[in-house]
């Protein structure tokens, strides 16, 4: 029988990519200065039990609690350094400096194959900082795989910004900012082999949805979660349920409001975080005892089967019928059982 040709590398593109021969292109100079994928051998080092499902009170800047090649996703939104209540005034280089710092102790935490994703913003307009290429290339420097960069769509929930600087005029109109960036990258190689008795739990629609390099949903409420800048759940459930086996163990190394846990409790990871202001510890521990608690509380219909009564016609929907995130479902249920 013969052989369908695919596609390969050509000097007008290749339209639909079959069996997609992508050698020369990888061959090519352009690539020559990049980090390299390495084939070695897959290790992981467990957490010991006792460090584990914690936020460490503390500078990420050193996390000796977490042995090399024991964690498989870090999902961060890291401090700004712009007047917070928790920002420090840093130069430029020095902040730099202190994210390196953390992102070369993620280097050594991760297992090979393991993923880092960076939630960052860009600052400022005289001129604008583009925050999130320094973070690129200090990551390449450190000898990540850079695996794509996904844009963060805030659409209608970013703040009605004004700032347009010269109206309907040429004379030095200014952008308004309504996106993030996830800068995505992976420890040594891009592959992770599916371990023994850990599943992957996303869903056909999330895969279809999660690998586009553009995402749009509302950003978080400040006030709402009592900490200044939180990133939504939805934010790291996606990269956990993309990059991630169930039982898994997800960093978060300015854990904040807790958000990035809530999100592996949600898709039955484990999670370790650091945070530096006691305060935020407290709160993103209450917080999480809330989620775990609401999570652990039957649905009406769980509980009319435990109860024996599985016999009333429910109609089949009041369980939630996705693995979504319907935390404010349940928290909503929870209050009402009082
Ligand atoms: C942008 S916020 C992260 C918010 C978090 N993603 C959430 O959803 O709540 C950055 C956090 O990093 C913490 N932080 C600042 N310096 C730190 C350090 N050296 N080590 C650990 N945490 C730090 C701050 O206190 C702040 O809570």
């Amino acid at each position: 029988m013969r052989m369908k040709r695919g596609t390969k590398t050509s000097s007008f593109g290749s339209p639909g990519r079959i069996n997609h021969d992508s050698t020369r292109f990888y061959a090519s100079r352009l690539y020559e200065s990049l980090p390299k994928e390495e084939k070695g051998k897959y290790v992981e080092n467990p957490i010991p039990p006792e460090f584990l499902d914690k936020i460490f009170c503390k500078s990420s800047e050193n996390m000796e609690e977490l042995p090399d090649n024991s964690v498989h996703l870090m999902v961060t939104s890291p401090p700004y350094n712009v007047g917070k209540e928790y920002d420090e005034d840093l130069t430029l280089e020095g902040y730099k400096e202190f994210l390196r710092r953390v992102w070369q102790e993620v280097y050594r935490v991760l297992v090979p194959g393991g993923r880092a994703c960076i939630n960052i913003a860009n600052l400022g307009r005289k001129p604008y900082i583009p925050l999130h290429a320094f973070i690129v290339e200090d990551m390449l420097a450190l000898g990540f795989l850079m695996r794509g960069e996904i844009i963060w769509n805030k659409a209608s929930s970013s703040s009605p910004s004004t700032a347009w600087g010269s109206w309907l005029s040429a004379a030095n109109p200014t952008l308004r900012d309504i996106h993030e960036y996830i800068l995505v990258f992976s420890k040594g190689t891009f592959t992770r082999k599916k371990p023994q008795n850990r599943n992957n739990t996303i869903s056909r629609e999330e895969f279809l949805e999660f690998t586009k390099s553009v995402w749009t949903f509302p950003a978080e409420q400040a006030r709402s979660i009592g900490h200044p800048a939180p990133f939504p759940v939805e934010l790291p459930y996606r990269l956990i349920q993309l990059y991630t086996y169930e039982g898994d163990v997800i960093l978060d190394p300015f854990m904040g409001s807790g958000q990035a846990a809530i999100a592996a409790i949600k898709t039955k990871r484990h999670y370790v975080g650091y945070e530096i202001n006691e305060e935020y510890v407290k709160l993103a521990e209450r917080r999480i005892r809330r989620f775990s608690y609401v999570q652990s509380v039957p649905t009406l219909f769980d509980f009319i089967v435990k109860e024996g009564r599985a016999d009333i016609n429910m109609g089949g929907s009041l369980k939630p019928k996705t693995e979504g995130v319907d935390y404010e479902i349940s928290r909503k249920r929870a209050r009402r059982k009082g």
